[in-house]
């Protein structure tokens, strides 16, 4: 389970659970005028079962108009695609791509493969996609749609602007980590002297690195509050940071000045801070917040990009906990205390875990839902991704303080060090 992001902070949105686990298996594949038939089909079946057909509809006319604009569509710069279940057809997806933006133009499904969290599915690949081009993820609701728009609600949209009888809705990944970590989050977010504010838990966390920064910079991914990189700055070292959330940003500003620690705020596998670093460190489970594959890969290169030759990056993460999930069950139980009830699902394809936190206030028999997603790595896939940006792993520890690392191990620090001539 990933401890930390996850479980001590309860930085997420309200909302239903994930149900991934129940999604039917789909494929996405160009549309062909073959196809124009079965788009127009289950647009109208989908639109019928949300009882949004005007009463004057005329079935015929607005039948051989769609048909038409489908042609139309095929041949313009838009992806018209259809989307199929257990080999057939079941729905449309519509989709364009700018510089500036990804665009769900439409997606429709037959009503027999709603509800199995297939559009779910599809909109966090088309956010992942939007996520690690650094662009945003657009699109337009009926005002007449509540269902959509409770979809879009909770998958983390924010309305923009409006176009006629439409929202403007658009989800980015640095909204999505302002949502995740917001004002109330980044302000409930340091205990000084205890948790991971610990002397325990920071003392030997400095200790290690200020030994790896040498008489060098250090840079700090994700920096959050300066839960490390103060005590680190205080040390002696130079630290600067990256950071995508401005009230963690901010919350870190009450405590240490730009001069002190400079932050670039961005995301931390694309955005460049100025000079050369002896040392860069993602700590506290935090590359797993990174969803894909490619954006994780992303951030081992720019870490690369930051450090001069023999300059170490590390990484502190926990090891995924696979083993205690049985065979065909989705979930785990974290924690289940009074007033606290932490459950993580898994998606073992996409490696994805989502930790519901669920918080009941004392008496009350309703619960506030906290959610945080994560792409969890296996310590060999992390070797991987760091031989790929032009590491090798130098050690690897079970904490900070140097235990042994060992296949019970819940968690690893991780040290891998740039190869020269990169
Ligand atoms: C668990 S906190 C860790 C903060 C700090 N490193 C620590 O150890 O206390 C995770 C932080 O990662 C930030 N974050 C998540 N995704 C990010 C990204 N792609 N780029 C930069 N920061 C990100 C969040 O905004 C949040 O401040």
């Amino acid at each position: 389970m990933p401890r930390g992001s996850a479980r001590l902070k309860s930085g997420g949105r309200s909302g239903v659970p994930d149900l991934g686990w129940f999604a039917m298996a789909y494929r996405i594949r160009p549309a062909t005028p073959a196809d124009f038939d079965f788009l127009t089909d289950v647009v109208l079946e989908a639109t019928r079962a949300q009882g949004r057909l005007p009463v004057d509809f005329d079935e015929a006319v607005w039948r051989a108009g769609f048909v038409g604009w489908s042609a139309e569509l095929a041949e313009g710069p838009s992806a018209l695609c259809v989307v199929e279940v257990d080999g057939r057809s079941a729905g449309r997806l519509r989709v364009s791509r700018t510089p500036e933006a990804v665009e769900l133009n439409g997606i429709q499904l037959h009503p027999s493969v709603q509800n199995h969290g297939i559009g779910t599915s599809i909109i966090a690949e088309l956010q992942s996609e939007a996520g690690a081009r650094g662009v945003p993820l657009e699109l337009h609701v009926e005002r007449n749609n509540p269902d959509a728009r409770r979809l879009y609600d909770r998958l983390g949209f924010t309305k923009v602007g409006e176009d006629r009888e439409e929202d403007v809705m658009q989800w980015s990944k640095a909204s999505h980590q302002n949502r995740l970590w917001d004002a109330d989050t980044a302000q409930r977010y340091d205990t000084p002297g205890t948790g991971m504010f610990a002397d325990s838990v920071l003392g030997p966390t400095v200790d290690r690195l200020a030994e790896l920064a040498g008489d060098g910079r250090a840079l700090e991914l994700a920096i959050g509050t300066g839960r490390v990189a103060i005590p680190l700055a205080e040390r002696g070292v130079p630290v600067s940071g990256i950071e995508l959330s401005t009230a963690m940003i901010e919350q870190l500003r009450t405590k240490a000045s730009e001069d002190t620690i400079p932050v670039v705020a961005g995301d931390m596998s694309a955005v460049r801070v100025p000079g050369e670093f002896t040392l860069v460190y993602l700590v506290y489970n935090t590359i797993a917040n990174l969803l894909t594959q490619e954006e994780q890969v992303a951030c081992f290169r720019n870490a690369a990009r930051h450090l001069s030759p023999g300059g170490h990056f590390v990484i502190e993460l926990w090891v995924p906990e696979l083993r205690r999930l049985p065979p065909g069950t989705p979930a785990t139980v974290g924690v289940a205390e009074s007033g606290y009830i932490l459950l993580d699902t898994y998606d073992v394809l996409k490696q994805h875990v989502v930790s519901h936190h669920f918080h009941f206030a004392e008496g009350s028999t309703q619960a506030e839902l906290f959610q945080t997603p994560h792409r969890y790595i296996w310590p060999a896939e992390l070797d991987l991704m760091a031989q790929l940006a032009g590491f090798t792993l130098e050690s690897r520890q079970a904490d900070w303080s140097g235990t042994a690392f060992s296949a019970d191990s819940p968690s690893h620090v991780s040290v891998y060090r740039l190869l020269t001539g990169n």
